[in-house]
């Protein structure tokens, strides 16, 4: 391609759309799930740019690519698909991406699988990436890849002659040293890392677990400034820094105190009426702590008896990866907890102590289930931020809600001072914060919200970009053009949040 004026280009696993087979023969696209998409999307509609990724259909035909540009509708920002063949999905997804790097960086060595054909396939994939890119982008653009499905995506680029500046974002935690070190091909993976020139992390925990994973297994680099610059034997600098994710909480506040979103967190009150309403919204997935917190809630009602018939716990859980068996095991787990709370403890007058929801909620009706609750119980076994706890705390306009956070969610970061923390495994002290929740006065209440809401307000989307591309620019990549005071523009907040209802 010619040079021209230089564009920011996301590149994730997933595209913002995902595309399925419609009723009529055609093909049907839907807001994609997960913290990346929500996070991403109002950037690239704010900016502009391209966003490089699968469009979640193996078949690849021009449908697709009028199916994406119809879902982007006049936007202002380009989707560039990658296509991936149905062993592509098997390996690299589902295999190396979320058999492998996916439990491992969360810590559960124990679900990995291992498998040598997986890493050959994650290899080919970051290869069929960077040959998207090669073709899609201008030599001047600013590229920016995100997650661990394209960990090795700068060496394949690297490789193909790209000497331009790249940079890296991780979604998820990155594991302590004694967990990184159980990987079979943990050294091509770190050095391939390396290639980027500024990778940016969740959290101070994940930065550090990086440094001393290269401090220990790479003996050709040099480490300074406080363990935020790499020194290549070539000379190069490789700058690294942890950048907790926003949301655009503006939007979540504005949509929660609309007229539509007020009405039907009402329905929901009259619904369930003289009940405290303690929420849990998660992806079906293992490292969200779903069972466990099911049974610290069925401790809490029976340790605490004054809670039944005065509690519901609603838990939203959205569809997620159902090809990988430990996906399909948990959703039966939680549906047998779900069966034996219910059955222990409904009672004859209708009190039914939880409400489960399998699905995925339009963002209105999430919006709603936020503004309705009283508390939110976000106990993650480990995360690499969790934004539906800042969600929640946009959406309690009225300052009213509690929030019970994990301590192992990136967000418990930001959000310590006005959270009541806990230990996932805890089944009695996450009964307890249940108990004090629903005990807790209401200044209390209000306390705790005003600080988490100037938390999540303070920390938006818009300065999580704005701190990753001035670092960008510090450590000498070329400058990207920034706003002096970068803040979205309401033509660009309409556009996503219409998008999200449609
Ligand atoms: P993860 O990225 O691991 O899924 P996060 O909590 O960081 O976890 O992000 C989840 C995102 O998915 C949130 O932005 C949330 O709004 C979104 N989400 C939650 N529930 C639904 C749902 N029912 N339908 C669509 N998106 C949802
Ligand atoms: C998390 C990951 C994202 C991923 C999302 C949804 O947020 O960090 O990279 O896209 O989950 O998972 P999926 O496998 O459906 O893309």
């Amino acid at each position: 391609m010619t040079e021209r004026e230089r564009r920011l280009v996301v590149v994730s696993n997933r595209l913002p759309f995902v595309l399925s087979p419609g009723p009529d023969g055609g093909l049907v696209s839907r807001p994609g799930s997960g913290g990346l998409v929500t996070a991403l999307l109002p950037v690239l509609r704010d900016r502009g740019g391209v966003w490089v990724g699968w469009p979640g259909i193996t078949d690849h035909t021009e449908a697709v690519d009028a199916a994406l540009a119809s879902a982007t509708g006049k936007a202002g920002y380009h989707l560039a698909p990658v296509a991936l063949t149905a062993e592509d999905q098997a390996g690299f997804y589902h295999g190396f991406s979320n058999e492998v790097l996916w439990p491992l960086f969360h810590d559960l060595q124990s679900l990995c699988n291992f498998d040598p054909v997986y890493w050959r396939s994650y290899c080919e994939v970051n290869h069929k990436y960077a040959q998207v890119i090669l073709s899609e982008t201008y030599k001047d653009d600013f590229v920016w890849v995100h997650d661990y499905q394209l960990l090795l995506l700068a060496a394949e680029l690297r490789r193909a002659g790209v000497t331009s500046p790249l940079a890296f974002f991780l979604h998820i935690p990155f594991p302590p040293l004694d967990i990184y070190l159980k990987l079979p091909w943990r050294f091509t993976l770190l050095r391939a890392l390396l290639e980027y020139d500024l990778i940016g992390f969740q959290t101070l925990r994940d930065q550090r677990n990086f440094m001393h994973c290269v401090r220990t297994l790479i003996d050709d680099v040099s480490i300074s400034h406080r363990s935020s610059q790499i020194h290549m034997p070539d000379g190069r600098q490789v700058r690294v820094g942890s950048f907790p994710i926003g949301i655009d909480a503006a939007a979540f506040q504005r949509q929660a105190r609309s007229p539509a979103v007020i009405a039907a967190a009402d329905t929901l009150r009259a619904e369930l009426p003289n009940r405290e309403l303690i929420l849990g919204v998660d992806r079906l997935d293992y490292t969200k702590g779903i069972p466990l917190r099911l049974e610290a809630f069925r401790v809490a009602l029976r340790q605490f008896p004054d809670l039944q018939e005065r509690v519901t716990l609603i838990q939203v859980v959205v569809p997620s990866r159902d090809d990988i068996p430990q996906y399909r095991d948990l959703k039966l787990r939680i549906e047998q907890l779900v069966g034996e709370i219910n059955g222990e403890f409904t009672r004859p007058g209708g009190w039914v102590p939880i409400h489960y929801v399998y699905r995925a909620l339009d963002r209105l009706d999430l919006v709603a289930y936020y503004r309705a609750a009283h508390i939110a119980l976000v106990t993650p076994l480990k995360d690499g931020m969790n934004l539906v706890a800042k969600e929640f705390c946009a959406c309690s306009v009225d300052s009213d809600g509690v929030l019970i956070l994990s301590e192992f969610a990136g967000a418990a970061a930001q959000l310590q001072h006005g959270a009541l923390l806990v230990n996932p495994y805890d089944l009695e002290g996450t009964a307890e914060a249940i108990h004090r929740a629903c005990a807790m006065p209401a200044a209390e209440r209000r306390r705790r919200m005003q600080l988490l809401r100037r938390a999540v307000n303070r920390q938006s989307v818009f300065r999580w970009v704005n701190g990753f591309l001035e670092a960008a620019i510090a450590s000498d990549l070329d400058a990207f053009p920034l706003p002096d005071d970068y803040l979205p523009s309401a033509e660009a907040e309409h556009a996503y949040w219409d998008t999200e209802l449609a």
